[in-house]
């Protein structure tokens, strides 16, 4: 995904454009770039590579302005070179445009601009818009917007200039997220709330279809036949705006340490009532949706729902989903998981769902998401703004919401007694210490990496819940270290897999359960007899059988609730390989922070 902004008002456009993109930078950061409206000309300045290459061409050649549109830029079509940046202008720069999403029918697009003597200058979907802008005005930007929107197919939230309007901002919302906010004399367009929300006293979320006009005084939405359609401004509460948190070096650094502090403010805040009423409703089989980290916290209430409440889950990548037979219908309760509420697999997903009458309970920490606003109930995760990409805080407070919807499940259908419902939620509200406790271990944690980050290749190994934190320790340390990794059942080693221990391989075991520590211990024997390296992250109650290069003691904690606990040390072991490799831990290559392109 990207980030796009708009401003118009009293103030210097560049100042805030670049403001507002240096918090949407973790939406992506291949390129950037601005234009602004000098009074008579559109003026662009986009640049390839992170956002201080834009801020040093500014520097050198200022652009000034009440209004303009700005982007940061991941790439789907088209590589990240200063052409290919985005705004795009039409000819003469009538017309600038910035993108969010994926224009489908592009190439039959270019096409027919080419046919009528249109010269494409960059390998992108998202240029042909301004041409078409263009080709289409005839005197009313509106309705030449309008016309141009039409034709095309795919996701877009866009942000628009036009040289006949100084002081006015469009914009356009199909799929891909966008947000007007209203500010003092002034006016915002924004892919997300982090990217304008010190500015803005209120804020509008567009529903799909919708064109605006804004100006610094007021704005005003269409539909695409030029009709007014009403637009509900909200207050820019104080959790929109984020909550101020001690910074660490690194965002990703910062966000691990709120983890404990996330945790429970997720827990505090858990709507036990809205839960029930949906956990009441009348259907057989539980799904759980999700992409990458949320998907991996969903697996903790998979496992968590069988070992507790004995209640099989079916858990599906949602890009797979989207590719599956549908058999589901209004009989299946769909858990949505998304820290953004803004991923494309997810969110299409979950319109599938929908269409199919299933009921959709979703997990998000974004309050104003496409997400929160499609499911039937959202339980939101009190985790603040999470700008790195990797998910840390939010994966953690995910999974041990996850978990109390498990044991809200289990009370409400019996499936434990009284007195378990309250040992197991006593626990549970432990947990938030003992990650805290595992942040205290950072040292050791930081010697584990040191040993890590020369690997070859790395196996994330467990049995069970373990399993679960393997899986995200993987991904975690892949994505922010570029290690290769792999996550695998302990037991499945011996059928293949372990034809790859080696020397230079290092194996990470969780070990969490006592009943498996005899297990656990073999497969860590299995492993170091053939020349690679165990370290192994185990609970005090499981460690005494295991002998390996390394052991990392946690505090013990039930097995299924123990990926809350031992993530936190794969998070802490995947910053500094990353750190150690030289790798920016907070803007990870090739990523972003929430997918909103399928
Ligand atoms: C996790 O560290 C990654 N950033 C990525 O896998 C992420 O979890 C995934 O894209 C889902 O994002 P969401 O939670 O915003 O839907
Ligand atoms: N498809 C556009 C491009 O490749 C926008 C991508 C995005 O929204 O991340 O530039």
């Amino acid at each position: 995904m990207c980030g796009i902004v708009g401003y118009v008002g009293k103030g210097n456009a560049t100042e805030r454009l670049i403001k507002g993109l240096e918090s949407l930078e973790y939406r992506g950061y291949d390129s950037s770039g601005i234009a602004v409206h000098t009074g008579a000309n559109l003026v662009v300045e986009k640049k390839a590579g992170r956002l201080a290459k834009l801020r040093e061409a500014l520097a050198e050649r200022p652009l000034r302005g009440r209004c303009g549109i700005g982007h940061t830029r991941w790439a789907t079509h088209g590589a990240a070179t200063d052409d290919n940046a985005h705004p795009f202008t039409s000819e003469y720069s009538k017309f600038a445009v910035v993108h969010n999403g994926i224009i489908t029918n592009y190439e039959a697009i270019a096409r027919f601009l080419r046919a009528r003597g249109v010269r494409l200058r960059s390998e992108t979907d998202s240029e042909v818009i301004a041409h078409l802008i263009d080709l289409y005005y005839t005197g009313d930007t509106l309705s030449a917007i309008c016309r141009a929107v039409k034709d095309l197919e795919g996701s877009f939230a866009l942000g628009i200039l036009s040289v006949y309007e100084e002081n006015v901002l469009y914009g356009v919302r199909k799929d891909s997220p966008l947000i007007v906010g209203k500010g003092e004399k002034e006016s915002f367009l924004c892919s997300d709330i982090s990217g304008i929300s010190e500015f803005c006293e209120e804020v509008a979320f567009l529903e799909d279809d919708t064109v605006v006009r804004v100006t610094a005084e007021r704005t005003e939405a269409y539909d695409l036949m030029k009709k007014k359609r009403p637009l509900s401004f909200r207050k820019n509460s104080r959790a929109e705006r984020g909550r101020e948190t001690p910074f660490f070096g690194s965002h990703m650094l910062s966000e691990i340490r709120e983890v404990p502090r996330s945790i429970e403010e997720t827990l505090a805040a858990y709507p036990e009532e809205a839960v029930g009423r949906i956990l009441r409703g009348d259907f057989d089989v539980i799904a759980l949706l999700g992409c990458g980290s949320a998907y991996h916290a969903g697996l903790v209430f998979k496992t968590a729902m069988r070992e507790i409440a004995g209640v099989p889950v079916r858990d599906c990548i949602a890009s797979e989903f989207l590719t599956e037979r549908q058999t589901e219908g209004e009989r299946t309760l769909f858990i949505a998981v998304s820290q953004s509420g803004e991923t494309a697999d997810t969110l299409q997903a979950v319109r599938r769902a929908k269409k199919r009458g299933s009921k959709v309970l979703a997990i998000c920490n974004a309050p104003s998401s496409s997400l929160s606003r499609l499911a039937d109930e959202t339980v939101m995760t009190h985790c603040g703004v999470e700008r790195a990409v990797a998910a840390t805080k939010s994966y953690s407070a995910q999974a041990a919401v996850l978990l109390r919807i498990c044991l809200q499940y289990a009370d409400i259908y019996g499936k434990i007694t009284k007195e378990e419902s309250r040992l197991y939620l006593e626990e549970l509200s432990r947990l938030a210490e003992k990650t805290e406790e595992v942040i205290r271990a950072e040292k050791a944690l930081e010697e584990i990496a040191k040993s890590l980050a020369s690997a070859d290749a790395l196996f994330c190994l467990g049995r069970g819940a373990d399993h679960c934190a393997a899986k995200e320790a993987s991904l975690k340390i892949k994505e922010v270290s570029y290690l290769f990794s792999e996550a695998y059942p302990s037991g499945e080693l011996k059928h293949g897999t372990l034809a790859l221990m080696t020397k230079g391989v290092f194996a990470l075991f969780f070990s969490t359960d006592p009943r498996l520590a005899e297990k656990n211990a073999a497969s860590v024997e299995e492993v170091r007899c053939r020349g690679a390296q165990a370290v192994v992250l185990a609970a005090e109650s499981a460690a005494k059988a295991i002998r390996a290069e390394r052991t990392i003691l946690l505090p013990d904690t039930i097995p299924a609730f123990s990926p809350v606990v031992s993530s936190v040390a794969a998070q802490l072991i995947a910053y500094y390989v990353a750190v150690i490799r030289g790798c920016d831990v907070d803007r990870p290559r090739n990523l972003a922070k929430s997918v909103t392109v399928e």
